[in-house]
C-alpha cells in the first residue's frame, strides 16, 4: 500500500507538471481522477501514510485565522523604473561607468515585468516549507495556505539531488481569461468585480480560505532567488533561470539574451510592444538585468533596488475623459447592461469611446453619474472600463434603468436576489430573438444540422425569421432567395427542419432558452414532470423540489410559461409537427426520497460529493448546500464542521457515511 501511495504521488506531480508548466499533457483526464481518487482512498484508509508533497495536500480543510509573519533571510527588493528608451540606456551606460567598462558591452537578459504579486517561496531539501508576500521587503505575510493551492508550483522539487536551502522569487499572477471569467461570474453572481488581474491575484493570495484561492486560476513564474544552499554554480542569471525551470517552474515567455546597446533595446521594446496582447498574461513593462552575476555582485544596491535591474514601464494605460452617457444593451437572455459612452480618449494605443459598467450595483460603487470625469483603463486587450471617478461633473444626470426594453419595449423586471435586469419580452425582444434562435436550433437542442448561425442572422435580418416558431413556416423560397443558397441547398434546410421534429422534452426545454435553464436543469425537469403540461403549470413550490432548481430559476420558468408570446410561440411550434414522447415520471417506489431536500457536509470518504449528489437524486431527493429545519436528512462526513452543529441544533435526522452507504448503496 505504501509503495502503491508513493507511486501514485509521483505520477500525480508529474501529470500536474505536464499540465500546468509545459502546456504538454501525457495522461487522460479520466485516468487521473482515477488514480487521484485511489490516492485519496489510500489516505482515507491509511492517514499516517500522508505526506506534505501529496496533491491532496495541496488544499487545507480550514481557513487560517491569522497571518503569521515571515523575516526574509534575503531582503525582497524592488526595481528602479525608467520610461523611455533614453532612461534605459542612461541607467545601463551609468552601470558600466561604475564597472569601469567604455560602454555597455556586457549582456543583459530581458524579462518580461509580470503584473501580480511577489511572492518568496522556502524549499528545505526540495520540500515546500512556506510562501510569503513582499510586505516591507524584510518582513511579509505567510500565505502558504493559498500558494500551496497553484498547481504550477511544485510541492517537491524535480531533482534527485535537491539544494538543502533554496528561497526562490517570482510573480503570482492571474492569466487575461481567468481573470475575465472571474469577473463574468461575479456580475452574474452579483458579487466584487475585481479592477484588475493583479488585484484579483491578490485578493487571491490574500483570502483566509484556501478553497476560494484554488477555484481561481492562478500561475506562478519565479525571476530570481533569495537564500541558496547547493552543489549548482551559478555564473549568470540565464543559468539561474534554466535550473529554475528544470525544478518544475513555468519559464516567463519572450526572454532574450543581448549585448546592452541601444539598437538592441530598441528592437526589443518594440517586439514586447507588439507581442504583449498576445501574451496569456498582464505585463506592465520589460525587466532589464545584467546576466553576468560577478558584475551584478560589484555594482549590489542602493536603497531599495538593484544597480544591476531596471523595470523599463510601458506606458499608461489610464486616462480621463468624460462620461457622456449611459445606453443599455441587451443580451440573448435580456439582461440589460450598462455600456458607458466617452468622450474619445486615446489610452494604451487605441482610442476608447465606450466602456463597460457591468450592472447597476457597480455605478452605486462607483458613485457615477453622466458629466462626470472618469478614469479610463485598458489592461491588454481586456475589455476598457470606468475605474473610478475622478471629478464630479458640473451638471450631474443620474444613471437609471430604463423602465422599457430600448429594443422591444416590454417592461424591465430585476432578476430576483440579483443585481441584473432583465427585458421581460422573452421571445418577442428583437434583440433576444435572433440569438435564441441560434440557441434552439444548435446541435445541444434541437439539432437543426444545416441551419447554422449565419443562415440564421440572414433570415432573421430579411424579417423571415422573428421567433424560433417561424423556422417550421420556412419555405424554399425564403433560403433560396438569399445570397449564395441555391435551391438544393434549401430544401437540405428544410429536411433537416422536418427530422428536427421528433425529439425528447428535456431537449425542447432546454432550447427554449428560459434563462439560466441548461441542458441538465431541463433534462431533470422533463424527467420529474413527464410531460410539458405540467413544468408550465407547475407551481413554484413544485419547481423547486427538482434536483438543481432552487427558487430563482423556478421563478424564471414559471415567468416564461405564463408569457403569452411564449404561450403562442410553443403552440405554434407544436402545431407544426414538433413532438416528443411523454416521459414518465419515477414511481414513488423507484424514488423513495421524493420531495425531500438532503445536505451533504464534511469530507466523504467512500464517496466523492457527485457520487453521493447523484445517488440521492436518483432517488429522488434534492441536494441544497445549507441546513435549515426543512432539511429531512444530513450525511455527516469526517471533520465535518457548522452544518452539522446546525443539524444537531435544530433537530434534523443525522446519517453518518457508513449509515447512508449501507441504507441506500445495493
Ligand atoms: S526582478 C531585485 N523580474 O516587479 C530584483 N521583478 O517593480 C527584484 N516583477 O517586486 C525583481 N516581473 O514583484 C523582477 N521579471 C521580473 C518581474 C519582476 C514582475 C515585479 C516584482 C518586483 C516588482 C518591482
Amino acid at each position: 500500500m505504501k509503495q502503491r501511495y508513493s507511486e501514485l504521488i509521483c505520477k500525480i506531480n508529474q501529470w500536474d507538471q505536464e499540465y500546468y508548466v509545459l502546456d504538454d499533457p501525457s495522461e487522460s483526464d479520466a485516468e487521473y481522477d482515477r488514480c487521484f481518487t485511489e490516492l485519496l482512498a489510500i489516505e482515507a484508509a491509511q492517514p499516517e501514510l500522508i505526506t506534505a508533497e501529496s496533491p491532496s495536500q495541496r488544499v487545507g480543510a480550514t481557513p487560517i485565522q491569522d497571518y503569521a509573519k515571515i523575516t526574509h533571510q534575503v531582503r525582497m527588493l524592488s526595481l528602479a523604473n525608467a520610461f523611455s528608451l533614453a532612461e534605459t540606456y542612461a541607467f545601463f551606460e551609468k552601470a558600466a561607468k561604475e564597472l569601469g567598462h567604455d560602454s555597455v558591452d556586457f549582456s543583459v537578459y530581458s524579462e518580461p515585468k509580470l503584473d501580480g504579486l511577489a511572492i518568496s517561496i522556502y524549499y528545505e531539501n526540495g520540500k515546500f516549507v512556506y510562501a510569503a508576500t513582499r510586505g516591507d521587503g524584510q518582513m511579509g505575510e505567510d500565505v502558504s495556505h493559498t500558494i500551496k493551492t497553484i498547481k504550477s508550483i511544485p510541492l517537491k522539487l524535480n531533482s534527485p539531488n535537491p539544494p538543502k536551502h533554496l528561497d526562490i522569487r517570482g510573480e503570482v499572477f492571474m492569466p487575461k481569461q481567468a481573470f475575465e471569467k472571474l469577473n463574468r461570474l461575479a456580475t452574474s453572481n452579483h458579487t466584487k468585480i475585481f479592477v484588475n488581474p493583479r488585484n484579483a491575484a491578490a485578493g487571491s493570495i490574500r483570502q483566509m480560505n484556501p478553497k476560494i484561492a484554488a477555484e481561481r486560476d492562478l500561475q506562478f513564474i519565479p525571476y530570481g532567488i533569495g537564500t541558496y544552499e547547493g552543489e549548482q554554480v551559478f555564473r549568470y542569471h540565464s543559468d539561474i533561470m534554466h535550473y529554475l525551470h528544470s525544478l518544475g517552474f513555468k519559464q516567463n515567455p519572450h526572454c532574450f539574451n543581448f549585448i546592452g546597446s541601444y539598437e538592441n533595446f530598441t528592437q526589443n521594446y518594440a517586439f514586447m510592444s507588439d507581442h504583449r496582447a498576445d501574451l496569456a498574461m498582464e505585463i506592465d513593462g520589460i525587466v532589464y538585468k545584467i546576466d553576468d552575476l560577478t558584475l551584478q555582485d560589484t555594482l549590489g544596491f542602493i536603497a531599495r533596488s538593484p544597480k544591476w535591474a531596471v523595470a523599463r514601464k510601458f506606458p499608461a494605460q489610464n486616462e480621463s475623459t468624460q462620461l457622456l452617457a449611459v445606453d443599455f444593451q441587451v443580451g440573448r437572455t435580456g439582461v440589460l447592461t450598462p455600456v458607458a459612452r466617452l468622450a474619445p480618449v486615446f489610452v494604451g494605443g487605441v482610442t476608447v469611446s465606450n466602456a463597460t459598467l457591468h450592472n447597476m450595483d457597480e455605478i452605486e460603487r462607483l458613485g457615477l453619474c453622466i458629466g462626470d470625469e472618469v478614469e479610463i483603463q485598458r489592461a491588454g486587450d481586456v475589455i476598457p472600463k470606468v475605474v473610478k471617478v475622478t471629478v464630479i461633473g458640473n451638471t450631474r444626470t443620474p444613471i437609471i434603468m430604463p423602465s422599457h426594453c430600448p429594443v422591444c419595449g416590454s417592461s424591465v423586471a430585476q432578476t430576483l436576489g440579483q443585481a441584473s435586469f432583465r427585458c421581460t419580452g422573452g421571445l418577442s425582444c428583437g434583440a433576444q430573438s435572433a440569438e435564441r434562435i441560434k440557441h434552439y436550433a444548435s446541435r445541444k437542442f434541437m439539432n437543426i444540422n444545416n441551419l447554422g448561425t449565419k443562415l440564421i442572422e440572414a433570415l432573421y435580418d430579411t424579417g423571415k425569421l422573428k421567433t424560433i416558431a417561424d423556422i417550421y413556416q420556412l419555405n424554399s423560397a425564403d433560403i433560396a432567395d438569399l445570397d449564395g443558397q441555391g435551391l438544393k441547398s434549401a430544401q437540405n434546410v428544410l429536411d433537416s427542419i422536418e427530422s428536427s421534429k421528433t425529439t425528447k422534452l428535456g431537449t425542447f426545454i432546454g432550447a427554449l432558452g428560459i434563462h439560466e435553464v441548461g441542458e441538465e436543469s431541463a433534462k431533470h425537469l422533463a424527467k420529474h414532470f413527464g410531460n410539458l403540461t405540467a413544468i408550465s403549470t407547475a407551481s413554484l413550490e413544485e419547481l423547486v423540489a427538482v434536483p438543481d432548481i432552487g427558487p430563482v430559476i423556478a421563478q424564471n420558468i414559471a415567468d416564461f410559461f405564463n408569457d403569452i408570446t411564449n404561450q403562442t410561440i410553443i403552440a405554434d411550434i407544436i402545431a407544426a409537427g414538433v413532438n416528443w414522447p411523454d416521459e414518465v415520471p419515477p414511481s414513488p417506489n423507484e424514488q423513495p426520497l421524493l420531495g425531500q431536500t438532503w445536505v451533504l457536509t464534511g469530507t466523504l470518504e467512500k464517496l466523492t460529493r457527485t457520487e453521493a449528489k447523484a445517488l440521492l437524486e436518483s432517488l429522488g431527493a434534492k441536494v441544497a448546500g445549507s441546513v435549515s429545519k426543512k432539511t429531512a436528512c444530513v450525511v455527516v462526513g469526517k471533520d465535518a464542521g457548522s452544518k452539522l452543529k446546525t443539524a444537531e441544533t435544530l433537530g434534523n435526522k443525522i446519517l453518518d457515511e457508513s449509515a447512508f452507504i449501507a441504507a441506500f448503496v445495493d
